[in-house]
């Protein structure tokens, strides 16, 4: 008997979490819909039924088995330690526990024996750093890392259905030639790119771009990797793109580059070299081309990834970790193909 709950089950990942809990036969014996007190009464159907979504509280989570929260950093911080006292396993789609040492960071091809031991808060990772180590990690077992240059083009669902929302009135503002207006992003996203994702710090780097390179080390377990990234927001509905230039400890050609990620778990190498969000929306790997050797890092690789950030950048990696974490469903099965060492 699995009783779930789902916080911020209104918002574009958890809708995704409930696909995504349903497609892979999640066996879910109680479901528990939870969001803001604006949605209280609204209805969701999942699994066959009707299911009335109620307001986020800290009783909320009694009888609760797992918990999956996706409602921003401020509700995790409140309502995780309800849930763990109510004995669920709390796996956490915000930043809150992302470098708490005592919450494992997990992608589970990547870093899945982090998840032995862990003590009920799980934390999954940022979208951009899913696509990145994805991609990175089946390169530095093959090759050793050592610097990574990141430029990521990130959908608009990345910040949620408000942002959506936006885009889609900005859409209809300039088809009108009205002045479109702009409330979550800096600027009017439409026919615009945004070299902006969240806030800047005093380094003059957002936090988004500092999430990706703290988290990448933290996952890769190398603290001192060099990263940089420059974080983009682009007016694509969903799934983000990454531009990545790595140097490598020894050298790795492109054809055996494309050989070590064809052949990981969970990323595909496009047949025809070109993987767009377009295409990779409503899809569970990571998928690479353009993989060619590197013109300013010798010995260096360049190659572009993109992957649907709603699904493996988020409910999919969620569920997975429960998968994992529970010993139930797919990943459970295949979980001693998947989970490897970060890097050789
Ligand atoms: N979007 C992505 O691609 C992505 C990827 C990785 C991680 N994440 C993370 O996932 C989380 C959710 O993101 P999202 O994109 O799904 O955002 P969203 O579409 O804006 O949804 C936010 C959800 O949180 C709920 N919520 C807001 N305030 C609340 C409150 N006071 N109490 C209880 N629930 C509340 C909302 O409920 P109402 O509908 O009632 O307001 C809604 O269900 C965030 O932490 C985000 O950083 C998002």
């Amino acid at each position: 008997m699995t009783r779930v709950a789902l916080v911020g089950a209104t918002g574009v990942v958890g809708e995704e979490m409930l696909r995504v809990l349903e497609e892979r036969r999640f066996p879910v014996d109680e479901l528990t819909l939870l969001a803001s007190p604006r949605s209280a009464g609204r209805r969701l159907r999942a699994f066959g039924a009707e299911h009335e979504v109620r307001p986020a509280t800290p009783d909320a989570f009694s009888g609760v088995d797992v918990a999956l929260f996706s409602a921003g950093s401020e509700i995790a911080r409140a309502l995780a330690p309800a849930a763990r006292t109510a004995g669920a396993l709390v796996i956490d789609n915000s930043s809150a526990f992302r470098m708490d040492t005592a919450c494992p960071l997990v992608v589970p091809e990547v870093n899945g024996e982090t998840l032995d031991g862990h003590a009920g808060i799980i934390a999954n990772p940022n979208c951009s750093t899913i696509l990145l180590v994805m991609a990175l990690a089946p390169i530095a077992r093959a090759a050793g890392l050592r610097r990574v240059v990141a430029c990521t083009y990130q959908a608009v669902s990345g910040a949620g259905a408000r942002a959506l929302e936006e885009l889609r009135l900005q859409e209809d503002a300039d088809a009108a030639a009205k002045t479109p207006r702009a409330t979550v992003f800096p600027k009017v996203i439409a026919h615009n790119v945004i070299p902006f994702v969240q806030a800047v710090g005093e380094d003059g780097y957002t936090t988004e771009e500092s999430k990706v390179r703290d988290e990448t080390r933290r996952i890769l377990g190398r603290p001192d990797l060099p990263i940089a990234a420059t974080c983009v927001r682009v007016p694509v509905w969903r799934a983000h793109a990454e531009a990545l230039h790595l140097e490598l400890e020894r050298p790795l050609t492109p054809v055996e580059a494309r050989r070590v990620l064809g052949e990981a778990a969970g990323v595909v190498v496009a047949e025809d070299d070109l993987p767009t969000p377009r295409e990779v929306a409503g899809t569970d790997e990571v998928h690479v081309g353009r993989v060619r050797e590197d013109r300013a890092f010798a010995p260096g690789l360049a190659l572009w990834a993109v992957m649907d950030q709603l699904r493996k950048g988020a409910a999919l990696n969620a569920v997975q970790i429960a998968e994992c974490a529970m010993g139930v469903g797919a990943e459970s099965a295949e979980s001693k193909k998947m989970v490897g060492g970060p890097e050789a």
